[in-house]
């Protein structure tokens, strides 16, 4: 990296309609005009970033972009006085990689209020092997707990097992206690997702298979969603009274549809998990707590490390769902 120039993942609008994805190099003066500068060392893979990637407008409007929600690094100046040069902070949701350049990149310039110091147990890396799918795991299992989830009510279900969020999931649930029924669409990954730690694995669509009835048989005390759509309605549905399920995604769909039926007379509770736009101080809190009670044993066989030239062709991986667990990124490598 030359003092003003530095690569980046641009991704370009063609005259089409359709979205070019390449790395090229950047200009330190054409980063938004922001107090913290960071040099970033990894970044990491989630699905929006794959959405922001493919031209998602929902996700990212303006074009040419750098994507990338993830990004953990060393400080290189700060104009608010948070941090001092050279500090190891790691970043993840605002706006970050959306309409913000993101860590998809030697550089990001941001407002220091979006990042928070490193946890002195982990490594930038071991900080992007968790990034916001991992605390995004974490947030879900923490909401659980504070709804009073112990091990001996019974199993936890996770959907989307062999994603990002799902994986770790299931591994911090399994460090926690927990048995973990796992639901995933790949077969081939069950032996995978036993080492990870789920219990149990079935094939995603037998969640479905209580079809239409308001209710189904009481199979889970509680369950982490992280795909939404029928998925969603039907773990509501099968959740053993007083449970709770926490939704975060819809890599199936945004929309559901059921009765309260599940609510009314099971008294099961829909938690909602929003890693983005939660206060600095929660943000805070959760990285303790994966640097601490939750962090996994061998973080670093929990993400695939690739390198920055390689994000195009995993970033098209993540669209058509042949991607399994954390992809952290080597941006310098
Ligand atoms: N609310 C938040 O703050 C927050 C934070 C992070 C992520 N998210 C959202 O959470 C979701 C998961 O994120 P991620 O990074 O873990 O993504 P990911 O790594 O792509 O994992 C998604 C998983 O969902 C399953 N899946 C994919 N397409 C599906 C379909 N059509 N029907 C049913 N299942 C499907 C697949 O698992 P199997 O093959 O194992 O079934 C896939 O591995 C995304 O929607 C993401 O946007 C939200």
């Amino acid at each position: 990296m030359s003092e003003q120039t530095f690569k980046a993942l641009v991704v370009r609008e063609t005259s089409d309609g359709e979205f070019n994805k390449s790395i090229e190099q950047r200009h330190v003066s054409d980063l938004p005009e922001n107090d913290l500068l960071v040099e970033v060392h990894y970044s990491s893979l989630n699905y929006k970033d794959a959405m922001s990637a493919s031209g998602n407008k929902a996700i990212s409007k303006n074009f040419p972009h750098t994507p990338g929600i993830d990004a953990a690094g060393v400080v290189v100046s700060d104009k608010s006085g948070t941090f001092t040069k050279g500090q190891e902070v790691v970043i993840f949701g605002y706006d970050l990689g959306m309409n913000t350049d993101g860590g998809l990149a030697e550089m990001i310039a941001i407002p220091a209020d979006w990042a928070v110091k490193c946890p002195d147990s982990l490594t930038l890396k071991e900080a992007m092997i968790y990034g916001t799918g991992g605390v995004t795991a974490a947030l879900s299992i923490q909401k659980l707990e504070k709804m009073g989830a112990k091990p001996e009510h019974g199993s936890v279900a996770v959907s989307g097992a062999t994603g990002g969020v799902g994986s770790i999931s299931i591994a911090i649930l399994n460090q926690l206690g927990y048995d973990v029924i796992a639901f995933s669409g790949k077969t081939e990954q069950t032996e995978h997702l036993k080492e990870l730690g789920a219990t149990e694995v079935r094939h995603r669509d037998s969640v479905n298979e209580v079809g239409s009835r308001p209710v189904g048989r009481e199979l889970w005390a509680n369950a982490i969603d992280t795909v939404g759509g029928d998925y969603l309605a039907n773990l509501l549905k099968q959740t053993k009274a007083g449970g709770a399920v926490t939704s975060c995604g819809l890599a199936a769909s945004a929309e559901f549809s059921m009765t309260v039926l599940p609510f009314i007379t099971r008294g099961v509770s829909l938690l909602g998990i929003d890693s983005v736009f939660i206060p600095l101080e929660d943000k805070k809190a959760i990285w303790e707590r994966v640097a601490t009670d939750m962090k996994l044993p061998n973080l670093e066989s929990y993400g695939e490390e690739i390198t920055l030239e390689q994000t195009p062709e995993y970033l098209d991986r993540f669209m058509a769902s042949q991607t399994v667990g954390r992809y952290v990124v080597n941006v310098k490598g």
